[in-house]
């Protein structure tokens, strides 16, 4: 592969080049794409408006990258093979052609909604082919995509659409997710009634099940009716939207964290070929779903421009049972699997039996992503997965960086257990202490920032340009803030400790903690609430909320069923508290500011070292939180 380092000195040798000249060095890699205009400046940047602007000039459509430019050499590749959520169920595969004329065909259908460059689509998919078209499909017309993750409510779901003033909703009846059906349009009808800014709906059917039919819909069949399998690729700058993510942070609001297409092209191929070191006959399977930043990256945008087989798996870890993820290896002889700790330490608990089955001889190099990783889960991967013989590599990024900033690159990189490691060449991580200054010594704890630009980074936050500032760029001057604690070896290798803001990483999923107080505060029962993060065996986090209420709350009374309730309407089931605590009052300062670091010990479980209250509005509340804690 054209963009592989292919030795620790040569990674030691690129690292040193990307930092003395980073221009040159970013050049030189996107030489390898094709652009249909070259840029007039690689990089102009300033962190203090932000402003950064990656090949600026250059023209370029991401989709002929992917099909335009490799359609000749591998256009009877497998690019997608997609496993559906029943093993009894046939798999589909799409050749690089294929998925062109599928992608090309919806494209065509699209523009003729009227859908234009720069207009926002929104796509609320389950994990099925039509997903990949769809994104696809916007990227060819120069539409930008906003994928919304199908486990989202309503609520969520017309919060971005609105927040995005999407034109389009992409959706489907329902989706299959281990033995159940779940419906989808339904939800999409229950969020529109709050959305003005949608003029159509496509309907892709999924279950073959019933919906009800608004004057807004139509269907992916008629859509696609009589289309060319042939489309002309919008021009873009490489400085335009190619799509938004919306991702949670300590404020109540998600943000729509917006990438470009030039400098995300570039990146995601990138990292995606150094870190997993794909060789042109490798199957490659990432077990995100697409509504989430690793789908983007990397089941799409990097193995796609990158020429890979890209396995998309439409089920769950544990259906029919806990060996489904190494029968799947085991089916496609799998070389490369990336997936999360929170699958890892949940398929571990059910046993090695349901591993012993599978012939997972194929992997060559195994990937952890979302989440810090314990000990016990890395050596049962490495070991019991990876036989003791295929690398695993430990990705740290971010929605807002795009792309891997801190891996092991294949089998060459040095491991260490519970160390991401080394940052990629191109990428500059400083610790920080919090009065600003960076730290040298090895074996402390600082803040990670990042302290100049990548082609993959965040441009803005949709609509809000200041929030963006104020968020990542305003903690320390000129540095980027990740809002992740981290350590550094004596060699230099990055351990991620986790947030050190208010954000609550349950599986791999990001909540503001901000976030869910709002939802529960939506129950007119409650009155105020402190929702913390706490260490859970499998979820990384799980979520305790301490919940104030109107009036004392009794067995009898189903106030923790309407929390409930309102947290699944307002955000969805993938935000539930598993912890809900009844109390008095909250412990607060005297000027009013909760004290979480408290609720953060009652959590855990350290009730015996809280530390100073004396400065608390009313001390005796926190003996009450501590004598009813869960
Ligand atoms: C946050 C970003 C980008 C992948 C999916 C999550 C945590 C991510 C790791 C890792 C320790 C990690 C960080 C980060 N995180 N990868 N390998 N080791 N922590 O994307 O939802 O934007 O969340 O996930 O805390 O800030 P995201």
């Amino acid at each position: 592969m054209a963009l592989q380092i292919k030795s620790f000195e040569e990674y030691e040798e690129k690292y040193r080049k990307s930092v003395e000249n980073p221009e040159a060095f970013w050049a030189d890699i996107a030489e390898y794409f094709y652009w249909q205009k070259k840029w007039d400046k690689v990089l102009e940047w300033n962190f203090s408006e932000p402003k950064i602007e990656w090949f600026k000039g250059a023209k370029l459509n991401i989709t002929e990258n992917i099909f335009d430019r490799q359609l000749s050499k591998i256009g009877d590749k497998k690019a997608i093979i997609w496993e559906p959520n029943n093993p009894g169920e046939q798999e589909k595969n799409y050749t690089y052609r294929e998925l062109y004329e599928k992608v090309c065909e919806f494209a065509n259908g699209l523009r003729a909604l009227g859908i234009q460059k720069g207009d926002r689509v929104c796509i609320y998919l389950p994990m099925i082919p039509e997903l990949a078209v769809a994104v696809l499909a916007c990227a060819r017309i120069g539409a930008v995509h906003s994928v919304v993750f199908a486990g989202f409510s309503a609520t969520a779901l017309s919060d971005r659409v609105n927040d995005a003033q999407a034109k389009l909703v992409i959706t489907a009846d329902g989706l299959n997710r281990g033995a159940k059906q779940i419906p989808l349009k339904s939800v999409v009808d229950d969020a529109l009634k709050n959305c003005t800014s949608v003029a159509h709906v496509i309907v892709y059917d999924c279950l073959g099940s019933a919906i009800n039919k608004t004057d807004k819909d139509l269907s992916w069949e008629e859509v696609i009716q009589g289309q060319p399998k042939e489309c002309p690729a919008e021009s873009m700058d490489a400085e335009d939207m190619l799509f938004i993510l919306y991702t949670s942070g300590s404020t109540g609001k998600p943000k729509g964290v917006v990438h470009t297409c030039g400098g995300y092209m570039v990146y995601t191929a990138y990292s995606f070929q150094n870190v997993y070191q794909y060789e042109p006959e490798d199957v490659y399977w990432c077990t995100a779903d697409i509504g989430w930043i690793t789908g983007h990256s990397y089941i799409l945008y990097g193995p796609l421009l990158s020429g890979a087989t890209s396995v998309m798996f439409e089920g769950i870890p544990t259906y029919p049972d806990a060996g489904r993820f190494w029968q799947v290896i085991d089916k496609y002889k799998v070389n490369q699997f990336l997936t999360a700790p929170t699958a890892i330490r949940s398929l571990m608990a059910y046993g090695e039996d349901y591993v012993k089955p599978y012939d997972l001889t194929s992997l060559k190099v195994i990937g952890t992503v979302g989440e810090p990783i314990n000990s016990e889960a890395w050596h049962w991967y490495h070991e019991l997965i990876g036989k003791g013989n295929c690398p695993v590599v430990d990705n740290w990024w971010q929605t807002e960086t795009g792309g891997i900033m801190i891996s092991g690159l294949g089998n060459f990189s040095p491991l260490k257990p519970t160390f991401a490691g080394y940052p990629l060449p191109g990428i500059q991580p400083a610790l920080l202490n919090q009065d600003g200054s960076e730290i040298t010594e090895a074996d402390i704890e600082g803040y990670l920032c990042i302290k100049a630009p990548w082609p993959s980074m965040l441009r803005t936050t949709y609509g809000d340009h200041e929030r963006c500032r104020v968020t990542y760029f305003s903690h320390y001057d000129g540095y980027y803030f990740t809002g992740d604690g981290a350590k550094r070896d004596k060699n230099g290798m990055y351990r991620i400790i986790g947030r050190i803001d208010d954000v609550i990483n349950v599986s791999g999923h990001r909540f503001g903690t901000a976030e869910i107080e709002n939802a529960i505060n939506e129950d007119e029962l409650v009155i105020e609430s402190a929702v913390v993060g706490y260490p859970h065996p499998v979820k990384g986090q799980s979520i305790y909320a301490f919940v104030v209420c109107e009036h004392e709350v009794t067995e009898t009374t189903d106030a923790r069923k309407r929390i409930l309730e309102t947290v699944t309407r307002e955000i969805g089931k993938i935000a539930l508290p598993d912890k809900i605590q009844f109390v008095s009052g909250l412990p607060k300062t005297r000027s009013g500011k909760i004290m979480r670091r408290i609720l953060r010990k009652v959590a855990e479980g350290d009730t015996a070292n809280l530390g100073d209250t004396s400065t608390l509005l009313d001390p005796a509340v926190v003996d009450e939180i501590v004598k009813n804690a869960l």
